[in-house]
């Protein structure tokens, strides 16, 4: 397992369009998705994609804990808002319902900054694990934020690129101006 370093905003690696992975069982998949998650948790991320780390690969990592959804949700919704860590291979998004939600946003490819930024509330995904078995889920909230996050960033697209106010792109040091 290693830490990687992660490329920041302007690499070329953050702008091209990865490659899918042709067999999710690789040992070299594996070896990149412990390297991956060993990475965001050193650097306190929700999520982190191969190309951040220069694998222009479609692999992500990303988790949704409990405690960064909202409060005051039933057990069926709650489960729809959280995700354990998940590695996703190939993915895919569906947009369930088009109404956006507006939430900040971080990534560690930009670092020191956030965003405030409008996407689908409500996707479905599936995408790969590493023994190749087909994940599937809805997602809301929290949770249908950072997968949509991530998936972008296989497509080549940092989250500025989704925003359409730049006045609510901000240091991190500044948020608690717009709390
Ligand atoms: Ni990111």
């Amino acid at each position: 397992m290693a830490i990687l370093k992660i490329a920041r905003m302007g690499h070329p690696v953050l702008a091209e369009v990865a490659q899918p992975v042709p067999d999710p069982r690789a040992p070299e998949i594996r070896r990149l998705v412990n390297d991956m998650v060993e990475t965001m948790i050193d650097a306190n991320g929700a999520g982190l994609a191969a190309p951040q780390v220069h694998v222009p690969l479609r692999v992500v990592v990303f988790q949704a804990p409990g405690s960064r959804s909202d409060p005051g949700l039933d057990e069926e919704e709650r489960y729809d808002h959280t995700a354990p860590l998940t590695v996703l291979i190939n993915p895919e998004i569906t947009v369930l319902e088009p109404a956006l939600e507006g939430g900040w946003e971080g990534c560690l490819s930009v670092p020191g900054l956030r965003g405030f930024v409008e996407r689908p509330a409500h996707v479905r995904y599936r995408g790969f694990d590493l023994e190749g078995k087909l994940i599937e889920r809805t997602a809301r909230g929290f949770h249908a934020r950072v997968v949509q996050h991530e998936v972008d960033h296989l497509d080549g697209r940092l989250y500025p690129s989704r925003m359409d106010d730049l006045s609510k792109l901000i240091f991190e040091s500044e948020a608690r101006h717009f709390a």
